[in-house]
């Protein structure tokens, strides 16, 4: 790939401009700048016929009568269109002659004598086994509209459960398998979900994670009669507690399970999903998303930002959990439809050794990769050594997604991972937008490391100051979204008010709301978007989202800590670290064995993904007269800075910040 500089007009001197490459594949959908530039003006003049032409490619069993109507913050997309998302994935294929061809591609961490587990699921054998689940499910009393919970390793069962949810009508809440029981109880709980599909356990870096025994500790949580049942898919034969009655096994059900299932036409505006995501209050919110919308969404984005072709030789692989919106839209949805084999592999990275992620693309010939920054810092700091040992040729379009990608992690990925021919595509997107919404299309955008370049088709974003104009060039403002999208959220399960206040009060134009993301972003000159990070409490730990208030929650609820406050702290791998300051009750002493009690503790109650990486014990939190916590101040203090450069004459207390500097540190 060559490299330019300033081919458009380039303003920050730091900016590196790489074109895009000739296709080494398929040939690209969009091929040129151009190309995308009439494209998207298209879309943003005329969206009604831009997605209508794209809700073409789907099947549905009847045709919708309006392509949007929308009332902010209301959407409704594909009005009374009927249609299955499980069809679009699978049974489509089956009926159009491709029963034979492989949709899902699955790998076991465990290697045995003769290498890892791999199956080759085609679509015929997914409409088989994804029936036969749909009437298990059917026969433990699930239906249209139910929310059944699943909480699984990522094993093939996993997709089966999700695509058996999405024939039948019923929504899913998957639990990503790294959470733990109060996690579990508060998410079935508001859900209201009377259906568990488990593991006994799950492989992660050879140990056994035990998630049937986290589904019984939030059962016990949430008391007796609350969920009717539970089936256990068995994967590492781990010991497990059995509640007659309530649990199954899953190999029984499904033997006597039969094989024909219909998909259900469903209304395009029904509920596919909801899935938990932190927010600035302590209370994890369900996102609700619908059919019709979020398939088409998917479906495109997939199509155009990963350059997806059947027939063309392609191996997709999405390195996320299926337990996250990344697993939902790239590694199912969106991938699916689009009749290309998308690869699914059970653990970690570097199991049984730190090359294994370059091991899996050589021997399935991966040509689209798709991982987090997080993941690429771990790589980097691992050593070159062991990507270097592998061919990865295949490979055509690599993709990144949950955070800013410092450019440093980004030259060493095109580098060394894409041999500097492959484009790199930084998507730019939320568990509420349903896919894509600022990435670079591989064959027509220039890329800018650090930067996730120019909204996606359809996508009105904007960089805007609270009264909602947009800002000037590499000013920092408010990214929003000033027209709706297919993928767009409906809610947040059960508590419009929240739905309102997070995403639709901040920004008003036209006194109309528009969609807020939460997000800080800057545009430069070429209209790149640069985003610079969440302006609320919420913060990005290795890509995944937590609100400090549910971290902070956690840790009062522990009897040594009387108050806690929670920032993030800069982190070479994880991006952002979690720093807690915390307070102790009489009686309880610093030390560095009470530190790791805490972070038992928290890690019990949300998962290992919480854990503080670093707890400071102090008499006081800096709080302003009004009693707020001065975030602002801790965050500096965490980071490491050694004077403290902020304005503390509100500060009840300074001694509090001369004793935090000083701090006890862990
Ligand atoms: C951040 C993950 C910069 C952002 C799909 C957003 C990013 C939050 C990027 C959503 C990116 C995601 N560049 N920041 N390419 N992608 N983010 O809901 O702060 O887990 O609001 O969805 O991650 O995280 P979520």
């Amino acid at each position: 790939m060559s490299q330019s500089e300033g081919n458009i007009e380039s303003v920050l001197h730091e900016d590196r401009l790489f074109d895009p490459p000739a296709s080494a594949g398929a040939p690209w959908h969009i091929g040129s700048l151009d190309e995308y530039k009439a494209l998207y003006k298209k879309s943003i003049d005329d969206p009604e016929s831009f997605w209508s032409n794209a809700a073409e490619e789907m099947h549905w069993f009847s045709h919708w009568r309006q392509v949007v109507s929308y009332e902010a913050p209301d959407a409704k997309w594909f009005v009374n269109g009927t249609t299955n998302l499980c069809y679009n994935c699978v049974d489509r294929h089956v009926e159009n002659g491709f029963g034979d061809q492989v949709g899902i591609i699955w790998e076991s961490e465990p290697i045995g004598d003769e290498g890892p587990e791999i199956l080759r699921l085609t679509y015929a054998d997914l409409q088989t086994e994804i029936s036969k689940f749909a009437n298990v499910l059917l026969d433990k009393g699930v239906r249209r509209g139910d929310v059944v919970t699943i909480y699984m390793g990522m094993i093939p069962e996993l997709a089966i459960a999700v695509l058996a949810c999405a024939r039948i009508g019923a929504a899913h809440s998957v639990i990503f398998g790294g959470f733990s029981s109060q996690a579990i109880a508060d998410r079935v709980e508001d859900a209201n979900s009377k259906v568990i599909v488990t593991c006994d356990g799950s492989w992660r870096r050879g140990s056994v994670v035990p998630l049937k025994d986290n589904v019984d500790q939030a059962l016990e949580i949430l008391g007796e009669g609350k969920v009717r049942s539970v089936i256990v898919r068995q994967r590492c034969k781990n010991g497990i507690d059995w509640v007659d009655g309530r649990d199954t096994w899953w190999h029984d059900v499904m033997q006597e399970a039969e094989a024909d299932c219909d998909c259900v036409p469903l209304d395009s505006e029904e509920m596919s999903f909801l899935l938990y995501t932190s927010g600035s209050t302590g209370k994890p919110k369900g996102i609700h998303h619908t059919i019709g919308g979020y398939m088409v969404y998917t479906a495109t984005t997939s199509k155009y930002v990963f350059n997806l072709v059947p027939d063309a030789d392609q191996v997709f692989w999405c390195t996320a959990d299926v337990g996250w919106i990344t697993g939902h839209s790239y590694i199912l949805y969106g991938i699916m439809p689009n009749r290309v084999p998308t690869l699914m592999y059970e653990g970690a990275p570097n199991f049984p050794d730190a090359d294994r992620f370059w091991d899996i693309v050589s021997r399935h010939r991966v040509t689209q990769f798709y991982t987090a920054p997080t993941a690429i810092r771990a790589f980097m700091k691992w050593g070159e050594e062991h990507p270097k040992k592998h061919d990865l040729s295949s490979l055509q379009v690599l993709g990144t997604v949950g955070e800013p990608i410092n450019p440093e992690a980004w030259m060493w990925y095109h580098n060394v991972i894409g041999g500097g021919a492959c484009p790199i595509v930084d998507t730019y997107w939320q568990t509420e937008t349903g896919g894509h919404m600022i990435t670079p299309l591989p064959g027509a955008t220039s890329t800018k490391p650090g930067s996730c370049t120019l909204p996606f088709f359809g996508i009105d974003a904007a960089v805007v100051d609270a009264d909602g104009n947009e800002v000037g060039a590499n000013e920092g403002g408010l990214l929003v979204v000033r027209k709706p999208w297919p993928g767009m959220l409906r809610g947040v399960y059960g508590d419009r008010d929240r739905f309102i206040d997070t995403y639709w009060s901040t920004i008003k134009i036209d006194s109309k709301p528009v969609y807020t993301a939460g997000d800080g972003a800057r545009r430069d000159k070429d209209g790149y978007f640069w985003i610079m990070g969440r302006i609320d409490d919420v913060i990005n730990v290795s890509g995944h989202r937590l609100g400090t208030m549910e971290v902070e929650s956690g840790l009062v609820a522990h009897e040594s800590v009387v108050e806690a406050a929670v920032v993030g702290m800069p982190h070479e791998i994880k991006g952002t670290g979690i720093a807690a300051f915390c307070t102790l009750a009489p009686g309880y002493e610093a030390n560095d064995d009470l530190r790791k009690k805490l972070r038992e503790h928290i890690s019990d109650q949300i998962g290992a993904i919480a854990k503080p990486d670093m707890i400071r014990f102090t008499d006081a939190l800096p709080k302003t007269r009004s009693g707020k916590i001065m975030r602002r101040l801790l965050r500096s203090i965490a980071a490491g800075e050694v004077e403290v450069n902020q304005d503390t004459s509100t500060l009840e207390d300074f001694t509090v910040v001369a004793k935090l500097q000083g701090g006890d540190e862990s």
